[in-house]
Formats: C-alpha cells, sequence, structure tokens
C-alpha cells in the first residue's frame, strides 16, 4: 500500500451498518473507500459467469487476480463493473453474500486480494470496510472499529436494504442466513471475523446511521486524523 496512508478499518459481521457508515464517513472525509465484501462478491461471481466452480482452489484464485473490476460512484449510487458488465445489483443479492462467505473462507482466494485491496489506500486517506480490515489487511490502521448489532435488528436492516432496492427477500429467510454467515465467516480458519485486539467496538443497536458516524468522527479527532 501507499506509505503513510492514513486508514480508518470499519470491520463487522453482516448488517452491522458498515457498508453505509463507510460510505457516510467516506463522504464526510473526502477519503477513498475499500468496499472489500465487493471483491469477496465479485469473484464468486467472475468465477460463475467463467464457469469456475466454487471448489476449484487454483481456478479462483486466478479469477480473483484477473478480474477485471471498476468501481465508481456519484452521490449515493455506487456502481460496480465486471469485466465490462455492470454488476451493482447482482451483486448485493443474498446469494451473493452466501457465495462470497464461502470463497472468502479459502485462504488461497484472501492471499490472493490482499495486495489488490491495499492498492486501494490512497491520498488524503482510506476508510477499508470488512471483516479483517483491522486485524489482517491494514493492521497498522490509524483508528479500528468494530461495528456491531443484535442479530434481529441486522436482519431487519438487510430486509429493508434490499427490499428498497427492488430485491425480494423473506425476513425468517434473511434471519437463518445472516446466522449462517456469522457462523462461517467467525470460524473460518484464516482471518476469522472478530474484532482486532486493538479496536473500538460500537454497538449500533438502537442507534440511528447518523449517530454511528458522529461516534467514529469523534474517535477519529481523538486519533489526531482530522487536520
Ligand atoms: O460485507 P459483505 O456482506 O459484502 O461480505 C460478503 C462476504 O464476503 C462475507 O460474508 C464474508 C466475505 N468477506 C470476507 O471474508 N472478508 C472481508 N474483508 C469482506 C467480506
Amino acid at each position: 500500500m501507499t506509505a503513510g496512508v492514513p486508514v480508518i478499518a470499519i470491520d463487522g459481521p453482516t448488517g452491522s451498518g458498515k457498508g453505509t457508515v463507510s460510505r457516510g464517513l467516506a463522504r464526510r472525509l473526502s477519503w477513498h473507500l475499500l468496499d472489500s465484501g465487493a471483491l469477496y462478491r465479485l469473484v464468486a461471481l467472475a468465477a460463475r459467469h467463467r464457469g469456475v466452480s466454487l471448489d476449484d482452489v487454483a481456478g479462483l484464485v486466478s479469477v480473483a487476480e484477473t478480474m477485471a473490476v471498476q468501481f465508481s460512484a456519484a452521490g449515493d449510487d455506487e456502481q460496480i463493473m465486471l469485466e465490462g458488465q455492470d454488476v451493482t445489483l447482482a451483486l448485493r443479492t443474498e446469494d451473493a453474500g452466501m457465495d462470497a462467505s464461502r470463497v472468502g473462507a479459502i485462504p488461497e482466494v484472501r492471499a490472493a486480494l490482499l495486495e489488490r485491496q491495499r492498492g486501494f489506500a490512497r491520498a488524503p486517506g482510506l476508510i477499508a470496510d470488512g471483516r479483517d480490515m483491522g486485524s489482517v489487511v491494514f493492521p497498522q490502521s490509524a483508528l479500528k472499529v468494530f461495528l456491531t448489532a443484535a442479530p434481529q435488528e441486522r436482519a431487519l436492516r438487510r430486509y429493508k436494504q434490499l427490499s428498497e432496492k427492488g430485491i425480494d427477500v423473506s425476513l425468517a429467510a434473511l434471519s437463518r442466513e445472516i446466522v449462517e454467515r456469522d457462523r462461517r465467516d467467525a470460524s473460518r480458519r484464516v482471518a476469522p471475523l472478530r474484532p482486532a485486539a486493538d479496536a473500538r467496538v460500537l454497538d449500533s443497536t438502537g442507534l440511528t446511521v447518523e449517530q454511528v458516524i458522529e461516534t467514529v468522527l469523534r474517535w477519529v479527532d481523538d486519533a489526531g486524523l482530522t487536520t
């Protein structure tokens, strides 16, 4: 990564609000954003497009190393392109999330994505959203936040988010999937989902997005990251 670029790591489980909070922070600070979950989703989706099985480790590594992806943002609207195709919506489905969780459990895939993720660090700074940003990818982060929330609230947030995007899901199925995804992400051998030793844990149950962002911005100030 670019030496000396400050990084704020925002880690946490599915539905903890880290995507929304990370986007909000990036906007408030005018920093760059890495949505690392999207990279895992993209590996799985690109593998499906290329007919590579999600059990084929060498095939997945090759996909992770060679897939052409492009992130762009205009206000609240993000667009993600995979080999010239707009996959923004396809990436957000629960199936894509489950697939990402599967490929994310493979150490070789994680290794293949490491440098790609570090390449997102550019001046004036990076907000890195994921599961292992503070623990593995950017251990030197100036601030590490582990965002969490009660499972029922996380399921409800995902439900609302997906419904707003016109993606049809049932709340009960979402709750089951969230529990299953948490279990897989927390129990994998490499980079399991857990707070870094020096992370500040923030439970956002009952808090609004704005309240969470304000809390993190206070921590950003405490860490001396604002000019
Ligand atoms: O944050 P998300 O829901 O887009 O992530 C989808 C899956 O990708 C998640 O269940 C596990 C995997 N993932 C990961 O293993 N490491 C990351 N840094 C980000 C996501």
